[in-house]
């Protein structure tokens, strides 16, 4: 067989129908079920977002504050999970944790192997509610803090940064992390979306499906980029322009990549940097910060070097930053926005499902004489 057949990383390959979310990549537009993200960045609320793509249309008022105050009932843990966070060694990588914790949430599932759309709908409230506990928990008993519970009269972005740091965020900040976690919530076929609807077209569990999706977010070309890029702009803070020129030059002479730049779809600018760099200039202004100043001060480096964009996890960092978040859990909150986008696929996937089984071009040597384990 030819090398021609083989589409690497399957690039440009369409293996579904998805009536979850339009790319648009020589145009950088983006739309979830039809709405476009500008749009949604600016006059909707994560829990409507989740709404939308769980549901399938846009909720009214009422619909809205029953799903908000539904996700908001659950989520507090059951204490064999705050047990089993306070058991992980205290170097593990929230993503980890929340791995981890999202497959026992499984194993406490008596509906755990019921895989009809009602209790899966039900499981995808579950892990939206719940996800931002198990990540705030971790990071105040990683603080050696004690556990702030879940107050239901905050909206899930207020309450996601009262259960992080036991204060109330500011308007400003509550708000930031609102359209980020908008602009995190689904993405098409990333890889860990992918993964996730491999899990379903086998018809394996909903929790399964998430605790992979959660594996796979986590590497530095995924939602890892913005962990990695955070490092990059600590490493930068305060340096000219002629030494951030040096340093992006002898990162691509060496083809090394620079993370947060880039994109398999995009070939234009990511129409969610555009909003993010936003959010970070208004952040860094309240804060006194200029993440977003270096940010743009790279980008314009990589852009004359390169001609590559910013995507995503670019200045998500700046965000988080100014948010206060650790480095190390910045992917985390990807993962208490995508889930929404996640759980959506699984459902769709599971409703018309056809297993997802590609194939590979075998490369290896064929006809080989076996030898008895004495002669070799
Ligand atoms: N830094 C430097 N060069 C990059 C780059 C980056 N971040 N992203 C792409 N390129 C270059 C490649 O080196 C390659 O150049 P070449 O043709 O001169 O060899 C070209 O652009 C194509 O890149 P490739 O890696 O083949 O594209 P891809 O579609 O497989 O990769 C990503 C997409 C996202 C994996 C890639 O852009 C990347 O690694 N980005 C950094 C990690 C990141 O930010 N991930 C988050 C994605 S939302």
């Amino acid at each position: 067989m030819s090398n021609e057949k083989v589409n690497s990383g399957l690039k440009d390959i369409v293996a579904l129908r998805s009536n979850i979310c339009r790319i648009d990549g020589q145009n950088g537009i983006l739309e979830y079920r039809g709405y476009n993200i500008h749009d949604l960045a600016l006059h909707s609320g994560f829990e409507e977002i989740a709404f939308l793509l769980l549901y399938e249309k846009l909720p009214n008022a009422e619909e809205l504050e029953k799903f908000s105050q539904e996700l908001a009932g659950r989520r507090e843990l059951p204490n064999k999970i705050a047990e089993l966070i306070k058991g992980l060694p205290e170097y593990t990588h929230p993503m980890v944790i929340l791995r981890t914790a999202i497959s026992y949430l499984g194993s406490l599932d008596d509906k755990l192997h019921d895989i009809g759309h009602n209790e899966n709908l039900e499981k995808a409230k579950n892990l939206l509610a719940k996800i931002p506990t198990i990540v705030a928990y971790y990071h105040r008993i990683r603080e050696g803090k004690a556990i702030v519970k879940p107050d239901a009269s905050l909206g899930m972005a207020a309450n996601f940064l009262y259960m992080m740091k036991g204060e109330k965020p500011s308007e400003i900040e509550t708000r930031a992390l609102e359209t980020d976690l908008i602009l995190h919530a689904e993405h098409s076929l990333n890889a860990s979306t992918f993964s996730a609807r491999i899990a379903a077209s086998t018809l394996s569990d909903m929790y399964a499906g998430i605790v992979s999706a959660t594996g796979v977010l986590m590497g530095s070309l995924h939602g890892g980029a913005s962990q990695e890029v955070m490092k990059m702009l600590r490493e930068l803070k305060g340096k000219s322009v002629g030494y951030i020129k040096e340093y992006i030059k002898t990162k691509l002479e060496k083809k090394e990549k620079i993370m947060g730049f880039g994109h398999r779809v995009y070939e234009t600018a990511d129409p969610r940097a555009e909003e993010l760099l936003k959010l970070a200039n208004e952040l860094d202004r309240a804060k006194g910060n200029n993440w977003a100043a270096i940010c743009q001060e790279i980008a314009e480096i990589v852009y004359n070097e390169k001609q590559i964009y910013p995507n995503v996890d670019f200045y998500a960092a700046a965000v988080y930053a100014n948010l206060e978040i650790p480095d190390d859990f910045f992917i985390s909150i990807f993962a208490i926005a995508r889930i929404a986008g996640w759980t959506a696929h699984m459902m769709e996937q599971y409703q018309e499902n056809k297993l997802i089984r590609p194939l590979a071009e075998y490369s290896g040597e064929t006809n080989k004489r076996y030898i008895p384990i004495e002669e070799r």
